[in-house]
């Protein structure tokens, strides 16, 4: 059995393995359909979500599992007082595997102490979100061929986004990324990020504030949302949220195949005009979430026998 707190806790073989199996899965919905009927996944969702919840949730109905959980914690004994192990000792007793997200970094790591099924990370405050990153893999994947030899801009709130973190701590396990972080100063990347995977030979790095000066030169851009809930003043947010926008106008200095990803949900980040051009990879992003999200919850099950 092994939980899924960050993305190191996957090798780069097993990463390869998870993307091989998800184009299976997409490539032949019906074969999967019954192997999780014999269990059931919780997801317990302490922050909002769209995405990562409902994905988790298809995947497994789609896998013939059943699903359980709650969207808001204020429906949950947690509004009474129970601890995050107590939670997490209950509803091990109620299913087969747990999907949970927390305000709290270091919650999901907490719970996976206690329990004796797998826990996967949906997010833990601005820590980490492994699964997404997983998505965000597959979809380079789809658009590249490649997780090497690629430059690619992260751009946004570096400081708090949980999916950057996890995606450059994913992408500093291959050979040759370059990346550009592209931030206001007040959002850069943290310390830690930048002494460890941004220290390893294999990958070098820059930092900007600018998104027009150096989406030229990018295979990848990785856009994300400057997130009101990680601030601690509204007029911080307020003077940082519209720092950039990605419109057709930047796009002109791009290459003709940089490939757009985002994780979601955006606010004003990337302009509508920007959704039918071909290199917007966003929303079909969003549905390999979910065939990244079968094979995971296949590959733990399967583990855990
Ligand atoms: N990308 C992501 O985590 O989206 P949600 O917050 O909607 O789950």
């Amino acid at each position: 059995m092994y939980h899924l707190i960050k993305i190191s806790d996957l090798t780069k073989d097993k990463i390869a393995s998870l993307i091989e199996l998800a184009n299976d899965i997409e490539t032949d919905r019906r074969a999967y359909s019954k192997v999780c009927e014999d269990a059931s996944l919780a997801s317990l969702f302490f922050e909002p979500s769209t995405r990562t919840r409902l994905s988790f949730e298809a995947a497994m109905l789609e896998l013939g599992g059943k699903v359980l959980g709650f969207a808001d914690a204020s429906t949950s004994s947690a509004a009474k007082g129970e601890s995050v192990a107590d939670t997490i000792r209950v509803v091990e007793c109620y299913s087969d595997i747990i999907v949970m997200r927390h305000p709290k970094e270091g919650a999901p790591y907490a719970a996976s102490r206690k329990a004796s099924v797998p826990i996967i990370n949906a997010g833990d405050g601005g820590h980490n979100h492994p699964t997404q990153t997983l998505t965000d893999l597959h979809t380079i994947m789809k658009a590249k061929g490649r997780l090497g030899g690629i430059t690619i801009g992260l751009c946004g709130d570096l400081m708090f986004g949980r999916t950057v973190h996890s995606l450059v701590e994913a992408l500093s396990m291959y050979d040759d990324v370059h990346f550009v972080l592209i931030s206001p100063e007040e959002l850069r990347a943290p310390d830690y990020l930048k002494e460890g995977a941004l220290n390893k030979p294999n990958v070098t790095f820059v930092e900007t504030e600018s998104l027009d000066e150096s989406i030229s030169g990018l295979d990848v851009l990785y856009m994300t949302r400057v997130q009101r809930e990680r601030f601690f003043n509204e007029a911080d947010y307020v003077r940082l949220k519209d720092r950039y926008c990605l419109t057709l106008a930047t796009l002109k200095r791009a290459s003709r195949d940089l490939a757009v990803l985002h994780p979601l949900p955006r606010v004003n980040e990337i302009a509508p005009e920007v959704d039918d051009t071909e290199g917007a990879w966003y929303f079909k992003q969003a549905m390999y979430g979910k065939h990244i999200r079968k094979a995971l919850i296949m590959d733990m099950l399967e583990a855990r026998r």
